[in-house]
């Protein structure tokens, strides 16, 4: 038994939507989470520099003690996953468990692919997908849009923003007749409505976050690392801007936030590291 807290990071606040699904799965673990909200979008930025930024982000949560981290940020998944590979606590990212759930779910082998800039040039999802089925058809679209539709809380069904902004980059995917689609950002969940109007219910909607948070059980499951005596007990860290942080977590997470909220500036990060 370890009971230690599991760390869950993202650039900003898209990471909550894979929290949640952790705390679904593994209710009494303890969590800390730290949202990068000084230094959101990643997605735009290069690979260095997102590779820098983890190696921060996972300093601050090792600082924290956790037995666990979980990248819950697709961007850092798909160009960093060497980083996670080299901390001293075990580590996943979100490419790997929910590619092997995409492959498991579609039935005429086309599976699209959403995420950031900088998720689609990496190509890391189409890697991991053939890498468990070689002959699949993949299409795969940047939507560097619906990040900030999300964090700016545009996500009502009816929103017509978003509903035509989700229109014309689903455009191609949709032409491809895809029957699977890898929410390949931990942001997207919350357009999930909208992306399933759009695409039609024929289509299965993959979600990061719950495939990780599956993974992240099974694997402390097998090293005999869950936690026994915790009460899933909750500490929020950002980087900037924590007073407006409760109110938008809570559309993230689907429920109000009485956990207290501290700021940590990236000088100090460095400095914790
Ligand atoms: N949540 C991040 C991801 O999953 C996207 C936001 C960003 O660009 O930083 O890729």
């Amino acid at each position: 038994m370890d009971n230690r807290p599991i760390g869950v990071f993202d650039s900003g606040l898209g990471g909550l939507t894979a929290l949640r699904q952790l705390q679904q799965v593994l209710p009494n673990e303890d969590i800390v989470y730290f949202g990068d909200t000084g230094r959101v979008p990643y997605g735009t930025r290069s690979k260095e520099t997102i590779r820098r930024y983890t190696r921060e982000d996972c300093a601050l949560l090792l600082n924290e003690n956790v037995k666990y981290i979980i990248a819950a940020c697709g961007t850092v998944s798909s160009v960093a996953q060497d980083e996670l590979a080299r901390l001293p606590v075990p580590a996943t990212g979100v490419v790997q468990p929910t590619a092997a759930k995409a492959v498991a779910t579609t039935q005429n082998g086309r599976i699209g692919i959403i995420g950031t800039a900088a998720t689609v040039q990496s190509a890391a999802f189409e890697k991991a997908l053939l890498a468990i089925q070689p002959n699949l058809h993949i299409t795969a679209t940047a939507c560097p849009l619906f990040v900030s539709l999300v964090e700016n809380g545009w996500i009502d069904e009816e929103d017509p923003v978003t509903v035509l902004t989700v229109r014309r980059y689903l455009a191609q995917i949709k032409q491809a007749g895809v029957d699977t689609l890898i929410l390949g950002c931990t942001h997207f969940p919350l357009l999930a409505p909208i992306i399933q109007k759009e695409l039609g219910d024929h289509v299965h909607l993959i979600d990061s976050g719950r495939e990780t948070a599956l993974l992240c059980a099974q694997q402390l499951g097998e090293r005999d690392g869950l936690a026994d005596k915790n009460t899933g007990r909750c500490s929020f860290y950002v980087s900037d801007r924590a007073e407006g942080f409760s109110r938008v977590a809570e559309i993230f997470l689907g429920r109000s936030v009485q956990e207290n909220v501290q700021t940590v500036p990236p000088e100090r990060m460095k400095q914790k590291g």
